[in-house]
């Protein structure tokens, strides 16, 4: 195992939305001024247009544009506040256990005399665990320079909205343009860090639904606008090419279908991703790779993943024609599968959507056919170890430094047995199929920051 502090520094920010008091001037600017938290947590300044401003000239347009770029930015923040708090606390009881440990410690330490050295030995090992924890605790809280310094410029960018306001034309509307692009690209920046990141724990499962048979698929497009919630629902694994669609969760758990498809080809397996409008699935008895597009009910492309074994030659541990699994993360399209040349062992390829073209491909040494299922978080490839009771994430493949790490991240099998495992980035959640129960489990994610020095 690659030790963690070497290898990455971890960094996770915390940004709240709290307006702490809001000023409304005259003219129709709302500011909203910022503040530190009790926790120490960062407050991002929020700077709102008022609804009603005029639009008299371009520079008054211009200058809206700027504002709603700001409350966008404002917007996204609030996004990640609501995904980060529960890493955070997260963060805050592992550090509590440390804390807790390192004192138990210190204090048998001190009276070794009267312990046994095998009790001395275990504790000595649950610490060693928790060792590489503490530089990431540390670099948390050191990084909060990095968001306060944010929090700053958009505070400076402010001021400069009420110079505006004060003095309407006399600003360098090109400056002021070119302010705002950067704070915008660097809050992207900031975000994509803080969306990414590596696979810590998965809690649940919700049970949604419980319909269809023991094996199949269920899934929410990650890439459709953020009104669309519909879900699509393939049951079993083989025999079938009826999808059907539902608008939205609640539709779906009240059993109220929207549309059906009849695929013109047959599936394989239940390892299918519906990616930006198109479903990507396995033509049954054969390692042919197929996107269906649902807005034209046509198949768009079909190509063959070489060397890719089929119809169940590298099936994950139940079985089931799984041998080919497509998956999406926040990366793209991705496939994976075995092959004859890497002995069986999973092999990743990242997918062209629209070509279905092998952009790369990564080999891996654990056996697909040992693999229980497996899924892609941030272009990393988490493999659990049964499809069975007792299941857990046993292996992580990162395509990013092509190196691999055991893991030991439980999960819950509620229903005892799991034909499908897909983690979907906008949901920030994996879908399972749980033995005839639609399911959600949530994970949190340390947020994973290269440093300058291994980019
Ligand atoms: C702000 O976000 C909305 C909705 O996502 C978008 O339509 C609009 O163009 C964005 N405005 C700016 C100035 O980026
Ligand atoms: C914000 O403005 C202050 C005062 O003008 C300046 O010293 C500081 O460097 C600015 N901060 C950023 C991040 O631009
Ligand atoms: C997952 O997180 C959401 C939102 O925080 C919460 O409503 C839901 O209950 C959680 N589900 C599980 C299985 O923890
Ligand atoms: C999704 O599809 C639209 C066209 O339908 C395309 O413009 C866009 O680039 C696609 N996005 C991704 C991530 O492939």
């Amino acid at each position: 195992m690659l030790p963690l502090s070497v290898v990455l520094k971890l960094l996770l920010l915390i940004c709240i939305q709290r307006p702490s008091a809001s000023v409304w001037l005259k003219e129709g600017w709302q500011v909203y001024s910022s503040a530190q938290d009790a926790d120490g947590r960062c407050v991002c300044t929020v700077v709102a247009p008022e609804q009603s401003l005029c639009s008299r000239d371009a520079k008054s347009r211009q200058l809206r544009q700027l504002l709603e770029k700001i409350q966008n930015m404002s917007q996204s923040i609030e996004v990640l506040n609501l995904r980060t708090q529960r890493d955070f606390q997260y963060v805050m009881k592992m550090e509590s256990q440390i804390k807790g440990l390192r004192s138990k410690l210190r204090q048998i330490e001190s009276n070794r005399r009267t312990l046994l050295t095998k009790n001395f030995q275990e504790m000595k090992g649950k610490m060693a665990d928790l060792q590489p924890l503490i530089p990431v605790l540390e670099q948390y809280k050191t990084d909060a320079r990095l968001i306060s310094q944010f929090k700053e410029e958009v505070r400076n960018l402010s001021m400069v909205l009420l110079g505006i306001q004060e003095e309407i034309g006399a600003y360098d509307y090109d400056e002021l343009q070119h302010r705002v692009a950067s704070l915008e690209g660097r809050l992207r920046n900031c975000m994509s860090r803080l969306t990414c990141g590596k696979l810590m724990k998965i809690s649940g499962p919700d049970t949604i639904k419980t319909s269809g048979t023991r094996f199949g698929a269920w899934m929410t497009d990650p890439q459709a606008p953020p009104q669309n919630h519909k879900v699509w629902y393939m049951d079993s694994y083989t025999n079938n090419k009826i999808v059907r669609e539902y608008k939205s969760v609640s539709d779906f758990v009240a059993g109220v279908e929207s549309r059906t498809y009849n695929l013109p080809f047959h599936w394989a397996g239940t390892n299918h991703v519906v990616y930006n409008g198109s479903l990507y699935y396995n033509k049954f008895q054969s390692n042919i790779i197929v996107r269906y597009s649902f807005e034209s009910g046509r198949v768009m492309t079909q190509r063959a993943l070489e060397a890719a074994g089929f119809h169940n030659v590298y099936p994950y541990t139940w079985g089931g024609f799984s041998d080919i699994d497509l998956m999406a993360d926040e990366l793209g399209l991705w496939a994976v599968y075995a092959t004859n040349q890497n002995a069986g062992n999973i092999v990743i390829s990242q997918l062209d959507p629209i070509t279905l073209q092998v952009l790369n491909t990564w080999n891996t040494e654990y056996s697909k056919r040992n693999a229980g299922e497996s899924f892609m978080i941030c272009g990393t490839l988490y493999i659990t170890n049964s499809h069975l009771t007792g299941a857990k994430v046993y292996y992580s493949y990162s395509t990013k430094t092509s190196s691999y790490e055991y893991t030991d991240i439980p999960i819950h099998n509620q229903y005892f047995h799991m034909s499908m495992l897909d983690y979907n980035a906008r949901e920030r959640a994996l879908y399972g199929w749980n033995n005839g129960h639609q399911v959600l489990f949530n994970v949190t994610l340390f947020h994973v920051i290269k440093t300058d020095d291994d980019s």
